[in-house]
């Protein structure tokens, strides 16, 4: 293991500088448990525990728990958006302090609120970013390491790859775990190699036994290519990798022309990502439960270009690991 490597496992106190990003819908209890039982760490999300797989937040943290004392991490998208959203998310982050959770992931937002929560409890917080200027300002509010997302990445994908993104990154002296496009072991060793303490990975985990999303899902992840996943504004406002699906294919990827003016204006973006959100939240949920019955809008980044079969979650840390 790098030096890098070595000081970030010390820091969550786990075995293998791997984690398995947070993943509306896919982020199951069982899938969390069994990567950080492996020496992973699995990061929970909370949307995704609460309204797609029904636990109560906190009996859902306890479930997890039960499978695994081993670290794991609580993922808190802190956009701006409704009120009543916002206080959930708050709510949430202490339940999983008081559950004894210290890794926080943020996205697309200011974390200052949560690393101002975590570092009260002596917890870490890594903040997603895909540019320098995101990261600046997320360094400036205390966080701990970066999740560097590159344009290879599943959801919500950046627009750089993975050693453009670390350049511009490195000098500023944080943690960079990369995330994106990460396969199979030799990708994790090679962005290991690159300057990276540790890599964040969606899609692979999607492709597991413990995973819960529909089969048809998971068949659509090992059967597609690298040119099979496209971007698509649609979902979310923001440019999200998605598997090309004939009804993809139909529907296009481009949000139409009002929807973008609104996306962009200053006073009513906020309000047009509340509604995307929703919407998506709701069509993600019922396409991942329900496979092809439904209209098949799954999430994936170009690493399902590598990913040939559906094996235990801990089995994929283990071969991993074996490759470093
Ligand atoms: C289906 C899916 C859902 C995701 N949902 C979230 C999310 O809710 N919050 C988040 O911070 N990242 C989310 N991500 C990003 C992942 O945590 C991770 O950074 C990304 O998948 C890494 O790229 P990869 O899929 O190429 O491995 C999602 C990714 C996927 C594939």
């Amino acid at each position: 293991m790098t030096p890098a490597s070595r000081q970030f496992t010390e820091q969550l106190g786990i075995d293998v500088p791997l984690i398995c990003g947070a993943m509306y819908p896919c982020s199951n209890p069982e899938l969390v448990a069994a990567v950080s039982k492996a020496g992973g760490i699995g990061v929970v999300q909370p949307i995704s525990l609460v309204y797609v797989h029904g636990y109560d937040f906190r009996e859902g943290i306890r479930k997890i728990r039960e499978q695994t004392d081993r670290p794991i991490g609580f993922n808190a998208i802190v956009e701006k958006s409704a009120r009543t959203y916002e206080e959930r998310m708050r709510g949430w982050v202490d339940v999983a302090l008081e559950e004894g959770v210290r890794f926080f992931v943020t996205a697309l937002g200011n974390p200052s609120w949560v690393v101002e929560k975590v570092h009260a409890a002596g917890g870490l917080v890594y903040h997603d970013v895909t540019s320098r200027r995101w990261a600046e300002k997320a360094r400036d509010c205390g966080v701990d390491g970066l999740i560097c997302v590159n344009e290879r990445a599943g959801g919500h994908a950046g627009d750089k790859p993975y050693l453009a993104l670390f350049e511009e990154m490195q000098s500023l002296e944080l943690p960079l775990v990369c995330a994106g496009g990460i396969g199979d072991p030799v990708a994790f060793a090679e962005v290991l190699d690159a300057g990276y303490a540790a890599a964040q990975l969606g899609t692979r985990f999607i492709a597991t036994d413990e995973c819960t999303a529909h089969d048809d899902y998971k068949q659509a992840i090992l059967d597609a290519r690298e040119e099979d996943i496209v971007l698509t504004e649609w979902l979310s406002g923001v440019p999200c990798s998605i598997i090309k699906t004939p009804y993809v294919e139909k529907v296009g990827t481009k949000a139409g022309p009002i929807a973008r003016r609104l996306l962009r204006g200053r006073k009513t973006k906020h309000w047009m990502r509340t509604i995307y959100a929703l919407r998506s939240l709701w069509q993600l949920k019922r396409a991942s439960l329900q496979g092809l019955s439904y209209k098949d809008v799954w999430q994936a980044g170009k690493s399902a270009g590598s990913i040939n079969s559906v094996v235990p979650a801990g089995e994929v840390v283990r071969r991993f690991a074996a490759g470093l």
